[in-house]
């Protein structure tokens, strides 16, 4: 029997969960269609003449990658005309992007990192672009959408997703029902439904962390390392190993694939207050899709998906994966 495709996946998520609606299916197959793009000009590299930066800066203080500029007016454009959105976010755009007037609005807002671990681009190594969505509040007044409308708790979120550039170019997708993979089948053009329920194993031996920011840490997640490092078996009973990719997306992945924690902690740097990632599309698009393959997403304390935004590019703290190890370390924050 052959496999699933995207659109059947979410045909049947429309009839049989109501989990979306078809206004939600639209936008998600016309978000994967703009990723087959990136994936595609990724895939070219020197050929494409897609390497290298810009001598821009977005908002973030980041200079941008010919990449990262690509993919975001990739993003746009295909999301402009589909009638399904009132307004867009992205990482390298300083404010919402509204969606112009020659076209219909929508009831959802679409926000994106276009392209996640850019400093991993012109070295070959796996790449991705992640998504959020979430209801655009109804204005009586024909009121136009504003970036205030933006600033809901990641637990608002009605679908989210990312795509991974790597040896294999994959789609996961939540739409609040569990986690799903998809495999793009080059020869066909279409996202092959490869994985049908993703859960993350409970247990880990295994962390993700740039160890080159210890000395900026707070004690708890100092305390936390020093005892995986010092051989303190971990819950399997050997001992931990670490791994560090410096693209969330691919970092996230393997946790989906085989368990893990993802830790980029807020720090003790005037600029890691924070946290380095950003809330509104890396932190909560991928704390919901970890919540939804059974694991736990926490900025050190609390749940991501319940802090209420106050800043579109406002940053955190994450601290994901396996739920009994981000338990583990959310202890050590309490007996700080
Ligand atoms: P982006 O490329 O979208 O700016 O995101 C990069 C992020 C994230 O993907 C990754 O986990 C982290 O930055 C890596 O940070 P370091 O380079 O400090 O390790
Ligand atoms: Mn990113
Ligand atoms: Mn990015
Ligand atoms: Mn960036």
């Amino acid at each position: 029997m052959s496999r699933k495709t995207l659109t059947q996946y979410l045909v049947e998520q429309q009839r049989k969960e109501q989990a979306v609606s078809a206004e939600v299916r639209l936008l998600i197959e016309t978000v994967a269609r703009a990723c087959k793009a990136i994936g595609h000009a990724v895939s070219k590299g020197a050929l494409g003449g897609v390497l290298g930066s810009l001598d821009t800066e977005n908002v973030q203080g980041e200079v941008q990658k010919k990449l990262d500029v690509l993919s975001n007016e990739i993003l746009l454009e295909a999301n402009e005309w589909g009638g399904h959105l009132a307004a867009m976010a992205s990482e390298e755009m300083e404010t919402i992007h509204l969606i112009p007037n020659r076209y219909p609005k929508g009831e959802y807002l679409l926000l994106f990192d276009p392209l996640d671990g850019s400093s991993n681009i012109d070295v070959n190594v796996s790449i991705g672009t992640i998504f959020s969505v979430l209801h655009a509040p109804h204005h009586t007044s024909g009121q136009e959408v504003g970036e205030a409308d933006f600033l809901q708790p990641g637990s608002q979120q009605v679908a989210a997703g990312y795509a991974v550039y790597g040896p294999q170019t994959m789609l996961v997708l939540t739409v609040g029902t569990g986690v799903v993979g998809f495999t793009l089948d080059r020869e066909m053009g279409s996202w092959v439904l490869t994985d049908e329920d993703i859960r993350i194993p409970e247990q880990t031996a295994e962390f993700a962390i740039n160890m080159s920011n210890m000395r900026h840490w707070e004690a708890p997640v100092k305390r936390y390392i020093d005892d995986c490092l010092a051989g303190k078996t971990g819950p399997l009973g050997k001992d931990y190993n670490m791994r560090w990719i410096a693209s969330m997306v691919a970092d996230v992945h393997r946790i989906l694939t085989r368990g893990g924690i993802f830790m980029y902690p807020r720090d003790e740097r005037p600029s890691g207050k924070k946290g380095k990632l950003r809330l509104m599309y890396e932190a909560n698009p991928m704390s919901f899709i970890v919540e939804q393959a059974g694991g736990a997403a926490i900025d050190g304390n609390c749940r991501i998906l319940d802090i209420q935004p106050d800043a579109l590019h406002q940053r955190t703290g994450v601290v994901l994966g396996s739920r009994e190890e981000v338990e583990r370390v959310q202890q050590y924050h309490e007996t700080a």
